[in-house]
């Protein structure tokens, strides 16, 4: 509890619990059934634990025994832990996709916070959207915070080699469409990629998150990379129980940590880990809902001249596991030294540069240092023009170089199903130097951005050893994923972006050095077009409709609208 002029400040909690009447009788004794004593509502600290745990996220599914460390912690601290759970969103198993569900996931957070009695929260997550939605809702309440993640897998094993969750499946189901690979043999590595507790251990989109979560300052220093089954992680989590307590105690909010500069500092970050796009979508949102500034061109600006340091999968060779044991994101913020604000908080209560200055590298194959780095450039490259008036993304890093400047002949799929449909037929008229164009995917198209950016290539074009072909849509791509892929174009074609007036045979050019994506058709014959579209239907009910009619396009952070920034944590009005 903060002191001020007027002496302590009153924890939150005790608007329920400290009242000596009706009502407070009715908030202790309720909660007196599960056995708590009388003096657990004295006045102490009281922590949520937000837990994503559920057996449909596998990724989560030892946050339950997580809990229990955070548990540990709050408990010595001084503090009444008290878990609770919010949906859960399992990546590999949510239909048509889990990003569908993140504004909602950040809607219960947000609810779950701000009507229930805690002064601080300890944030579960894990699997790819968990880390976003719950930083998104626990932003607009803004109490004292703190991010612990569950920790990636071991690394995966078959037949003599490592093999990353993601990455590897989209390789081998190539190999198995060219013809390389058997059917048996892609059979049998599926008990040997996900072999232990925790979340994808390549450099996807949850290893990312949690490494944004530790270069935001909201997580303790470590807590990206320690795998899941390291008992490590574990001291982390009670570390974690015991700093929230504290936290409370120094009125130390999400707000005072996640400032502008700390977002410059992650997006830097992400370039120097070869991060995945979609955290692109995620910082913009969670930054919104603080009342951040954050745009698309930040991406491209801040994270220019950034050396890519980190060499793992998808972009690089090595897992999570390795980049741990190398020393983790300590030592690549180490490294980064005068590309990051030094000078920041962070939740332990010590600056950033404070947290890292001693974090050691121990395998440079792993982090290279910024003098001798595996790329000079990363990040994230903004494209802009006809036909992307607000921006599309690509990971340059993940793309071929010869393609990074391409001009090619459009192939274009109406919608997923039509791709499906088409991209095995022996007759497709296709090449190489064709531009493949997926429309229907973005926010509202799909509903809800799915990862389908990355569209396989066809198996005749496979068989002749080719593996990389220019490809554009307003979807997502798994962060796992690689190639030169066009992402994220804005507005989709859903909601009436000139994606969708691409037609069969168009010309498009690409040129990232210039950060331009041109429709090679004159205005006059897109005009055509686009009095000929039609928008179309909106959903008639329930979530997907209240998503798809206030969803905003992706270079805002795919947020629904009413949704950017806050409304703190004060409720005023009693229950009964
Ligand atoms: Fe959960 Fe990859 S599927 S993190």
């Amino acid at each position: 509890m903060s002191k001020s002029a007027a002496g302590p400040r009153k924890l939150r909690s005790q608007a329920w619990f400290g009242k000596q009447d009706r009502d407070g009788f009715v908030h202790r004794a309720w909660m007196k059934n599960q056995g708590y004593p009388d003096d657990l509502f004295d006045g102490r600290p009281i922590i949520g634990i937000c837990n994503t745990w559920s057996e449909f996220t596998p990724c989560n599914g030892h946050f339950r025994e997580l809990a229990d460390f955070v548990k540990r912690g709050v408990w010595e601290a001084g503090g009444f832990p008290l878990e609770f759970p919010v949906t859960s969103l399992g990546e590999t198993q949510l239909r048509p996709t889990a990003m569908l569900f993140r504004n909602l996931v950040a809607m219960d957070v947000e609810e779950s916070i701000r009507a229930n009695p805690m002064d601080g929260v300890v944030l579960l997550m894990g699997c790819d959207k968990t880390t976003p939605a719950l930083l998104m809702g626990a932003a607009s309440c803004d109490l004292p915070t703190i991010g612990l993640s569950g920790g990636p897998m071991l690394n995966g094993k078959f037949r003599g080699r490592d093999i990353g969750s993601g990455t590897d499946v989209w390789k081998m189901s190539e190999q198995v469409r060219a013809g390389e690979l058997s059917g048996e043999d892609f059979a049998a590595a599926e008990s040997c990629m996900n072999r232990s507790k925790g979340h994808c251990q390549t450099m996807g989109t949850a290893s990312t998150m949690a490494c944004m979560v530790e270069a935001l300052g909201v997580s303790l220093p470590e807590n990206a990379a320690i795998p899941a089954v390291d008992a490590r992680r574990n001291r982390l989590a009670q570390l974690t129980g015991r700093r929230i307590v504290e936290m409370v105690k120094e009125d130390l909010s999400l707000s005072k940590v996640m400032t502008r500069e700390a977002f410059e500092n992650a997006i830097k970050v992400n370039a120097a880990i070869g991060g995945s796009t979609n955290a692109v979508i995620h910082l913009i949102a969670i930054a919104r809902r603080l009342g951040v500034p954050l745009t698309l061109e930040d991406w491209d600006r801040i994270g220019a001249g950034v050396p890519c340091l980190v060499n793992l999968q998808p972009t690089g060779r090595y897992l999570m596991e390795e980049f741990y044991y190398a020393g983790g994101l300590p030592a690549v913020l180490r490294e980064l030294g005068d590309f990051l604000h030094r000078d920041l908080p962070t939740v332990n209560g010590r600056m950033l540069w404070e947290n890292v200055r001693e974090a050691e590298c121990f395998d440079r194959e792993v982090i290279a240092t910024a003098a001798a780095p595996l790329r000079k450039e990363s990040g994230i490259a903004v494209l802009r023009g006809n036909l992307a008036p607000d921006g599309a993304i690509i990971k340059p890093s993940a793309a071929t170089p010869a393609l990074m400047r391409h001009r090619g002949r459009a192939v274009v799929f109406e919608s997923i199903e039509d791709f499906h449909a088409r991209i095995d037929d022996p007759d497709l008229d296709i090449d190489e130097t064709c531009v493949m164009v997926l429309k229907h995917c973005g926010p509202r198209g799909y509903p809800g951005m799915a990862e389908v950016g990355n569209m396989p290539l066809p198996p005749k074009i496979l068989k002749r050893g080719i593996t990389d072909m220019v490809r554009i849509s307003d979807a997502r791509m798994s962060g796992t994923a690689y190639g030169t892929v066009v992402l994220h174009t804005s507005p989709e074609a859903a909601a009436g972006g000139p994606l969708a007036l691409v037609r069969e045979g168009d010309m498009i050019e690409l040129d990232v050095a210039a950060r331009r994506l041109h429709l090679d058709v004159s205005d006059a014959e897109l005009a055509r077009r686009r009095a000929a579209w039609v928008a179309p239907p909106s959903p008639a009910r329930g979530w997907i409709k209240l998503y798809v009619d206030h969803v905003e396009q992706a270079h805002l952070g795919a947020d629904l609208d009413f949704l950017a920034g806050g409304s703190g944590a004060e409720v005023a009005r009693e229950s009964h």
